[in-house]
């Protein structure tokens, strides 16, 4: 039985990673700011009231984790928000806050887990990226941004730690997710539905399943990398044109 530790695992990603690995029967804690919005899980996840920009907390909760169970293994740091918002009127409060989440929070919950699991000889770190650290993406500057640095947080952690340490991230594409859907209009979701070749929306347990891969034994050559889960959307070099529409799928 592995202990797992995921960030922002209440809601969307997170909660379907959560879900997937506690399936298999590991022994999985969520570090969330929110209680979870599945009350009562089919197997049991911890909840652990924490806020990832906060790296003194998320220290303690990883070292309490870690005394309980014995071990840790497997570090997700997902934790993430958005706001829309063009270049000209990003306000500093808020691009401030998007990176210390984002990506200043996987830096400091992967160097609190890192600690340990390069004393312990083994571990795995995982991150969600995202597309938007690939590609410019429209009224996302701040947050893209974020996700370039967890690719580049993914590298160069694997370059010190390995081989004790294993890293990689995975970069969902469109996923419907709370998220999402609290930013998305329908007729904006049916736009980015119509650019995506796989002409969907992931649905949070394809990325889960990403996830559970890395973490496995049977990912174990796989280091520093980034996996992308996208439907396509990036294979192109016109799909991530905003409002670009794809022709009809043969
Ligand atoms: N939904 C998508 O289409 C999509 C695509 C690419 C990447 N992502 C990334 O996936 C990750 C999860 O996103 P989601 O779509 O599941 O969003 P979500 O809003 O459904 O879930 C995010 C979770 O993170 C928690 N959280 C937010 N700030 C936190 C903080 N400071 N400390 C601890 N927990 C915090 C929230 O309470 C929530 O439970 C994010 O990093 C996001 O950027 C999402």
């Amino acid at each position: 039985m592995r202990t797992v530790v995921i960030s922002g695992a209440s809601s969307g990603i997170g909660q379907a990673t959560a879900a997937r690995f506690a399936a298999a029967g590991d022994r999985v804690f969520n570090l969330d700011v929110a209680p979870p919005q599945d009350p009562a899980p089919a197997r049991p996840v911890t909840w652990l009231k924490a806020d990832t920009a906060d790296w003194t907390a998320v220290d303690r909760a990883v070292r309490q984790v870690h005394e309980d169970s014995g071990r840790l293994d497997v570090v997700i740091a997902n934790a993430g928000i958005s706001v829309r918002h063009g270049v000209l009127d990003i306000k500093e409060a808020d691009a401030r806050r998007i990176t210390d989440v984002n990506l200043l929070g996987v830096l400091g919950l992967w160097q609190s887990a890192a600690r340990l699991m390069a004393a312990s000889g083994e571990g795995v770190l995982l991150a969600t990226a995202s597309v938007n650290g690939r590609r410019g993406y429209p009224y996302y500057a701040d947050y893209n941004a974020t996700k370039a640095g967890i690719i580049a947080l993914t590298q160069t952690f694997a370059l010190e730690l390995s081989p004790a340490v294993r890293t990689a991230c995975v970069s969902p594409g469109g996923v419907l997710t709370p998220m999402q859907l609290a930013e998305y209009t329908d007729e904006m979701l049916a736009d980015t539905n119509a650019r995506i070749p796989a002409g969907r929306h992931a649905d949070p347990e394809e990325i889960a399943a990403a996830f559970f891969y890395l973490a496995s034994a049977e990912a174990g050559f796989i280091t520093g990398q980034e996996l992308v889960v996208d439907g396509g959307e990036t294979a192109g070099a016109t799909t991530s044109v905003h409002g670009t529409a794809v022709p009809a799928h043969h």
